[in-house]
């Protein structure tokens, strides 16, 4: 059998690892591709057993990338177990450190992570083709990059302290109110931040208008539900609200839907090659129910976003994508448009009378035997959902994360783009990076997604309509 592997160099700039198939017909074309998650540790069985107070703790454990994300849906979810209504100053400054999670993932995945492929070029050396080539290239813009991420980081440490892992978002509350100069610290460094986000707009915008309309056509441009909280008058939300569906068109195809009924209006799909669960909208079945979830998503579903800049920056998002932007490429320029929004809503909260106040916590006993936590995580819905018996022992967990339900969009990216390059059984050079730009527009956390800690490597397979391997690339 002639299956041929191809190494290539060790450069990986997707969050973990996974194998990728590309199903070939019998002319040697295209006919579909499998975004697949190979490796599974249980972590929703390892929780069995242990105190629900202690989910908001070890969440470290269930990703080392986004624990941040985790301990704000693991309190929310906590909450409902206490069936306690949090203090205004709790909830506001939990906001706060959503928005500073936000702020920093995406600026890691657009500084650090993609604007190398639009500002170096895609075919440009791939020892270079990575944050250190843009310090080089671009000094000024790759600096204050990773001081926008900086910042992001900073809000969250202001708030939970300096300990890594210690859990500060508890169920009834947060442990610790902001500081005056934890507040100061955030203030003197906002206008550096926002001017960071101008000028990454402006060069997106550039980039958009110059040279990346093949990329919006080709990186996942295709019709498909969005999910995403928004607030009671439509607008952007993150961390409250409720749940929307939006069509390709425009339409709202569920409205005011509460978390806690999760289980009513999504199903997940087992599939024999992937340990990733494939969420879907219930009532369009599977797979017809597919739905993408993140920045693009949130603000296709929200009416507007609620602050000023940002919501002029949508106004011209729409007016170049469409009321529903369907082009998974545009995520980045959604992700810009987020941190924007996410300066904006820091800075009010900063002048918000509520989060000087000290009565940060309630506290509660067992008083519901289940709950339901949601949150928008940087890369989409996060859902906690927990069983607990009289004692708050859990009996069952249930995670629904951000990546597991781009799964099928990210499958159907994936196939686009290799529908576009490869031809005649031939894997082109340039191809690789490519499809792995295809799915870092989604900003996978493939680290969530299988609540692994380890990196698993990336591995495509070129597979020809008989079954055989024609052609194997890995990365390590
Ligand atoms: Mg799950
Ligand atoms: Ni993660």
């Amino acid at each position: 059998m002639a299956s041929k592997t191809v190494v290539i160099d060790p450069v990986t700039r997707i969050e973990g690892h996974a194998k990728i198939s590309i199903f070939l017909n019998d002319t040697g074309e295209v006919d579909d591709a499998r975004f697949h998650v190979v490796e599974y540790r249980g972590f929703e069985k390892f929780c069995e057993g242990r105190p629900f107070t202690e989910m908001a703790g070890i969440t470290a454990r269930i990703c080392g990338i986004c624990p941040t994300s985790h301990q704000l849906a693991a309190a929310k979810a906590g909450d409902k177990i206490l069936a306690v209504n949090i203090p205004k100053a709790a909830d506001k400054l939990r906001r706060m450190m959503n928005l500073g999670q936000i702020t920093q993932s995406h600026a890691l995945s657009f500084f650090h992570l993609s604007s190398p492929d639009f500002l170096l070029g895609w075919d440009s050396d791939p020892a270079k083709r990575n944050v250190f080539g843009l310090i080089a290239e671009n000094p000024d813009l790759a600096r204050a990059g990773i001081r926008l991420r900086q910042f992001g980081q900073t809000v969250i440490e202001i708030l939970g302290g300096q300990k890594i892992h210690a859990p500060w978002a508890v169920p009834g509350g947060v442990r610790s109110p902001i500081t005056a100069e934890g507040k100061t610290w955030i203030r003197d460094r906002l206008p550096e931040s926002f001017a960071t986000v101008d000028l990454a707009l402006s060069l997106f915008k550039n980039l958009l208008d110059t040279q990346l309309q093949d990329e919006v056509q080709i990186f996942g441009e295709f019709p498909s539900l969005f999910m995403g909280l928004v607030g009671k008058n439509g607008e952007w939300e993150h961390h409250g609200g409720h749940l929307r569906f939006t069509d390709s068109q425009g339409n709202i195809v569920a409205d005011n839907k509460s978390e806690d009924d999760y289980q009513e209006f999504l199903g997940e799909a087992v599939e024999s090659w992937s340990y990733l669960k494939s969420p879907y909208y219930k009532p369009w079945g599977y797979p017809n129910g597919i739905y993408r979830v993140g920045p693009l998503a949130r603000l296709n579903v929200c009416d507007h976003i609620g602050t000023e800049a940002a919501d002029r920056e949508l106004q011209e998002f729409r007016q170049r994508a469409g009321r529903i932007a369907t082009s998974s490429f545009l995520y980045h320029y959604a992700r810009l448009i987020e941190i924007l929004a996410c300066l904006e809503q820091i800075q009010k909260l900063l002048d918000d009378p509520d989060i000087k106040a000290s009565r940060i916590r309630v506290q509660g006993g067992v008083n519901q035997l289940e709950g339901v936590g949601v949150s928008e995580a940087p890369r989409g819905t996060l859902f906690h959902h927990y069983q607990v018996d009289e004692n708050g022992l859990l009996q069952k967990v249930n995670l629904i994360i951000a990546t597991g339900q781009n799964n099928l969009a990210m499958n159907k990216t994936v196939a686009q783009i290799a529908k576009h390059y490869i031809h005649n059984s031939e894997i082109p050079e340039g191809f690789l990076n490519r499809v792995e730009a295809g799915i870092r527009c989604f900003d996978p956390c493939l680290s969530c997604s299988t609540h692994a800690a380890g990196q698993m490597p990336l591995h495509i397979q070129l597979v020809a309509a008989d079954g055989t391997i024609v052609k194997e690339v890995y990365r390590n």
